[in-house]
């Protein structure tokens, strides 16, 4: 695992109590809740809303992430939901190394960006092969940023648009049919109470 990584990510988590909602991703919640539930790898799963809302839906989840400290916050929600404590395995470790143990029918990659050192589109395609025939892809990534980092330097990771995660990721189209590639706007707030509204890229990728 890569230490500089890790201990990124970890002061991140330790500066507050908690850094992101709680609440799963709109854009997975719209995508992925007509699917039948299946296994499902969360890369990248933060402090767990997205793997628990999976897992309320019947999903049997792996989440997967570098930092110890978000998965020990997202298993302590996970336990404060109610969740069956077999039902997701927290797994902590460098996405950039680490291997499934067998096929998956979903992989989640929401906001799997960083702004220090993550071989993203390389992680996403060699993790494609775990995708069992009939699963699906998701990938949903900031496409814009907000007004106020606008105003200064961007600090955060690399934005991509839907069309250029399609084309960055290039996965062959004999294996894979874009489902979905769609700029959706979204509101936020930011540090100071302002209001925007934001693109995120969703891009949904289907396993022929
Ligand atoms: C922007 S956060 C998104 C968290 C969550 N998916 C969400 O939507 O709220 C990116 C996450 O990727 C994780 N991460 C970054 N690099 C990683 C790596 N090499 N291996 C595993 N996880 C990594 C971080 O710890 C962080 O939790």
């Amino acid at each position: 695992m890569s230490d500089e990584v890790r201990d990124f990510w970890d002061q991140r988590y330790g500066e507050r109590e908690q850094s992101w909602s709680g609440r799963p991703n709109a854009a997975l919640v719209d995508v992925v809740e007509d699917m039948p539930p299946g296994r499902a790898l969360d890369l990248g799963a933060g402090e767990g809303g997205d793997a628990i809302w999976l897992a309320r839906q019947g999903w049997q989840v792996t989440a997967v992430d570098i930092s110890q400290v978000a998965l020990d916050r997202a298993a302590r929600a996970a336990d404060d939901a109610g969740i069956d404590t077999d039902r997701i395995d927290w797994v902590s470790a460098d996405l950039a190394v680490w291997k499934p143990a067998g096929q998956v029918d979903l992989i989640a990659a929401c906001f799997f960006q960083s702004p220090v050192e993550l071989p993203r589109d390389e992680v996403l395609r060699q993790l494609t092969g775990s995708i069992a025939p009939g699963g699906h892809l998701l990938v949903v990534s900031h496409a814009s940023p907000p007004p106020w980092a606008r105003d200064h330097d961007w600090h955060g990771p690399a934005l991509r648009r839907a069309e250029e995660e399609v084309t960055a990721l290039d996965l062959p189209s004999r294996d894979w049919e874009v489902l979905v590639a769609e700029n959706r706007p979204r509101a936020v707030t930011g540090p100071d109470g302002q209001e925007a509204t934001i693109d995120d890229a969703v891009v949904l990728f289907g396993r022929r």
